[in-house]
């Protein structure tokens, strides 16, 4: 039984089916990453374990749990965290802000230890924590968006393209931070147009084609099939 599982996911938004019998599961301490083109529906896929889409069929279970008829935020209390993949900062506000505001759902007094670990993981937001977050550069912006969904103390950790528009210093950076995170007991689930780069840190990939499970294997498996290699990883 997986820590997180979304099991035959079949739906869409309201027109034809995008997702087709898709299955998606992530363990404790594991990193699971989707891979696949644009339009694969790796995005409809992250949207849908969420809470995001409602699914015709299939199930979404959390440690066991079926979550189905959760909403998003019900998800988050359950011990979800999900950047998505646009507009996953408040432009607007500071870093801090942005930070407290991850933290929403809290009602306990260690909101400030739980902010300082963030500030430890990302040592750059600690300097910059009073400047707008629309401020910063791409890869410090994403990294306020992991750090805020980490303010919850999720459980897990959905990450769509974590690493889209940086360099690849910052993505190996990036992917470091997140090896760290999942070495912290968290599930992280990851979507990753950066495809070789991250199935080198994962577990588990999943190759999706046109809303259906393709290939699933460890990373390493992936890396060294040549059909995937091939077919998804430019040869
Ligand atoms: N809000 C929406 N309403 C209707 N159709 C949508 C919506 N979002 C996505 N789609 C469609 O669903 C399909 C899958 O899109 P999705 O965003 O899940 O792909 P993706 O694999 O994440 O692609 P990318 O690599 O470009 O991020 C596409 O055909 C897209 O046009
Ligand atoms: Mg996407």
């Amino acid at each position: 039984m997986s820590y997180l599982i979304g099991e035959n996911m079949v739906g869409g938004y309201g027109g034809a089916d995008i997702l087709h019998a898709c299955t998606i599961a992530v363990e404790k301490g594991e990193i699971a990453v989707i891979v696949g083109p644009n339009g694969a529906g790796k995005s409809t896929a992250m949207k849908a374990v969420f809470g995001m889409l409602n699914l015709r069929s299939g199930a979404v279970r959390l440690d066991g749990r079926d979550i189905g008829a959760l909403s998003p935020q019900e998800r988050v209390r359950a011990g979800m965290g999900f950047v998505p993949q646009t507009g996953n900062v408040f432009r607007s506000l500071t870093v801090e802000e942005n930070l407290e505001m991850g933290a929403f759902i809290r009602d306990d007094d260690e909101v400030r230890e739980t902010m300082d670990q963030v500030f430890a993981l990302f040592p750059v937001l600690a300097e910059k924590r009073r400047q707008p977050a629309g401020e910063l550069s791409g890869g410090q912006r994403q990294q306020v968006a992991v750090g805020r969904a980490l303010m919850t103390r999720p459980k897990v950790l959905m990450l769509d393209e974590p690493t889209a528009g940086v360099s690849p210093i910052v993505m190996d950076e990036l992917f470091d931070k997140i090896v760290e995170v999942a070495r912290t007991g968290i599930a992280i689930l990851m979507v990753e147009q950066n495809a070789r780069q991250a199935l080198a840190i994962a577990d588990r990939g999943y190759v999706l084609v046109q809303g259906r499970n393709r290939f699933t294997d460890t990373g390493e498996a992936l890396l060294a099939n040549p059909e995937v290699r091939r077919s998804f990883l430019g040869g």
